[in-house]
C-alpha cells in the first residue's frame, strides 16, 4: 500500500525523542498515502452512486405486489424503468419515488412523510461507549427511511465523521473549514446559515450535514462563551443544534443524528434538539457497565441543562441491542437482564451481528446499497431482515409520534 518514499523515519532508533514531531510526521505520511489510496478506490470520476432495484425490491419499498409495480411501469407514461437483456425491469430510487407519487394520488397513505401538523422527528443515536454501533444504526436507519419515501437529513456530529464517509464524503478531503454543523453553531462572526452547509448526496431523499475534526472546536469554544456570557444575547450551547435545525425543518420529515462517543457540549446540544433518543448497546458486561456511567452522567448533566431552560420533552427513547450474536449465551443473559430492568424501552428487534454488515462497510456501503448478488444469499437475507426489523420498529415509533398507526 505505502510507497518506499513514504515510510516515516523511526526516531526511536536514536534514543529518546519528541513525540509531537514524530506524530506530526506520521500524520503527514499517512495523510498523503490515504489520499493516494482514496483516489484509487474512489476517484473523483467514480463518485458513489446508488444501485438500481429489481421490481421485487421496488414492490417491497412501496408496499405493493411485484406484478403491480410491473403493471404501473407499463401503464403510466411518467413511470420509467430499465429493461435488462433478459427482460428484467429495474428501477432507480427516483423512479421508485415517481411510482410512489402516482400511487399517492389516489391513496395518500402511500406518501409516508409528515403532514402539516406533524412535528419534525429528530432522532439522536447516542452512547459514549465507542463502537457500540451508533454509526451503523444511524446510517441504516437514515437510508431505510429515505428508501421508503421519507425526506431525511443525516447529521454527522462525530469528528471522526464515519457517517459522512459512508455517504461519499471523505472528511479530510471533501469537507473544508466551516462546512460542518460547527459553521452554523459557532459563537463568532464566522457563523453561517445551515442552509449553506447541507449537502445533497447520491442517495435520493437523503441529505447530509457532514462532520470532520473541526466539530471539536465547539467543545473548546463553549467554556469560553459561558465564561464571557453577560446577557441573554446569544443562544446557550444546548440550544444551538436545535436553533440551526429550525432553519431547515420544513425540508425534512426525519433528522438522524450520529453522536460522537463522548458526552460533551455537542452531544448535550444534540440531545436537547432531539425529539427522541436511541441508545445503542452492545450486550457485553463491560459495555453495559460503561452505559451505566453514561446514563448517570447524562441524567445529571441534562438536569443542569433543564434548570437553565433546556427543553427535554421527548416522544420516545429506546435501547437498541447491537451486534447481537444469537448463539452467545452470556449475551442472551445480558439482553434478558436489560429487558427486566427497562421493559419495553428495550426495542424488541435487535441488530444481529453479521459479516454482511461488516463486509459491506469495507467498501463504505450499507447492506441496503450492497446488492444481494454481491454476497452469500442467506447471510445477506438474514442481515437485511434484522436491519429491516429494527428500522421498521423505529418507523412505527415515528409514526406513533405523529398520531398514526
Ligand atoms: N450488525 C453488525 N454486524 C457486524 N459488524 C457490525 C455490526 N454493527 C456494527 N458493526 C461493526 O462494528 C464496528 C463499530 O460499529 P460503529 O462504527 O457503528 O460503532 P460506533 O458506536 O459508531 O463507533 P464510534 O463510537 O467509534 O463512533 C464497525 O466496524 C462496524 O462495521
Ligand atoms: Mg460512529
Amino acid at each position: 500500500m505505502a510507497t518506499k518514499a513514504a515510510i516515516s523515519e523511526n526516531p526511536q532508533k536514536s534514543g529518546r525523542f519528541s513525540i509531537d514531531e514524530t506524530i506530526g510526521r506520521d500524520s503527514a505520511v499517512l495523510s498523503g498515502q490515504l489520499q493516494v489510496l482514496f483516489e484509487k478506490l474512489f476517484s473523483p470520476t467514480s463518485k458513489k452512486s446508488l444501485r438500481r432495484f429489481s421490481s421485487r425490491e421496488a414492490a417491497s419499498l412501496l408496499g405493493v405486489t411485484d406484478s403491480y409495480v410491473r403493471h404501473i411501469a407499463t401503464q403510466e407514461d411518467e413511470v420509467t424503468s430499465e429493461k435488462s437483456a433478459t427482460g428484467k425491469r429495474t428501477f432507480s430510487l427516483d423512479e421508485v419515488n415517481t411510482i410512489r407519487q402516482v400511487l399517492g394520488r389516489t391513496k395518500p397513505a402511500y406518501l409516508p412523510g409528515r403532514r402539516e401538523t406533524d412535528h419534525l422527528q429528530v432522532i439522536a443515536v447516542t452512547n459514549f461507549k465507542g463502537g457500540s454501533g451508533k454509526t451503523t444504526t444511524a446510517i441504516h436507519l437514515a437510508q431505510y427511511l429515505a428508501l421508503r419515501g421519507y425526506r431525511v437529513l443525516a447529521l454527522d456530529l462525530d469528528p471522526q465523521a464515519s457517517m459522512s464517509a459512508m455517504l461519499g464524503f471523505q472528511p479530510e478531503f471533501d469537507v473544508n473549514d466551516n462546512e460542518t454543523l460547527y459553521g452554523a453553531i459557532r459563537y463568532d462572526a464566522n457563523r453561517r446559515p445551515v442552509t449553506e452547509i447541507v449537502r445533497q448526496t447520491y442517495f435520493p431523499g437523503l441529505d447530509l450535514i457532514p462532520g470532520n475534526l473541526e466539530l471539536h472546536e465547539f467543545e473548546h469554544d463553549t467554556p469560553r462563551a459561558l465564561a464571557a456570557r453577560d446577557s441573554a444575547d446569544t443562544d446557550m450551547f444546548f440550544m444551538r443544534v436545535g436553533a440551526a435545525l429550525l432553519d431547515i425543518q420544513d425540508d425534512y420529515d426525519v433528522v438522524v443524528i450520529d453522536c460522537p462517543p463522548t458526552l460533551g457540549f455537542l452531544t448535550l446540544s444534540a440531545l436537547c434538539a432531539a425529539t427522541s433518543v436511541l441508545i445503542t448497546v452492545h450486550p457485553q458486561m463491560l459495555d453495559v457497565a460503561s452505559m451505566n456511567q453514561f446514563l448517570s452522567m447524562t441524567s445529571d448533566l441534562l438536569n443542569v441543562v433543564k434548570g437553565a431552560g433546556g427543553n427535554l420533552d421527548y416522544d420516545w427513547m429506546g435501547y437498541l441491542i447491537t451486534r447481537y450474536e444469537p448463539n452467545d449465551g452470556p449475551q442472551a443473559q445480558i439482553v434478558a437482564f436489560l429487558r427486566s430492568l427497562f421493559g419495553d424501552r428495550v426495542l424488541t428487534s435487535m441488530m444481529v451481528k453479521s459479516t454482511a454488515v461488516s463486509d459491506a462497510g469495507l467498501s463504505k456501503q450499507t447492506i441496503y446499497e450492497a446488492g444481494r448478488e454481491t454476497m452469500h444469499r442467506q447471510t445477506y437475507d438474514r442481515a437485511v431482515e434484522s436491519m429491516d426489523n429494527v428500522n421498521s420498529e423505529v418507523e412505527a415509533l415515528i409514526r406513533k409520534a405523529w398520531g398514526r398507526s
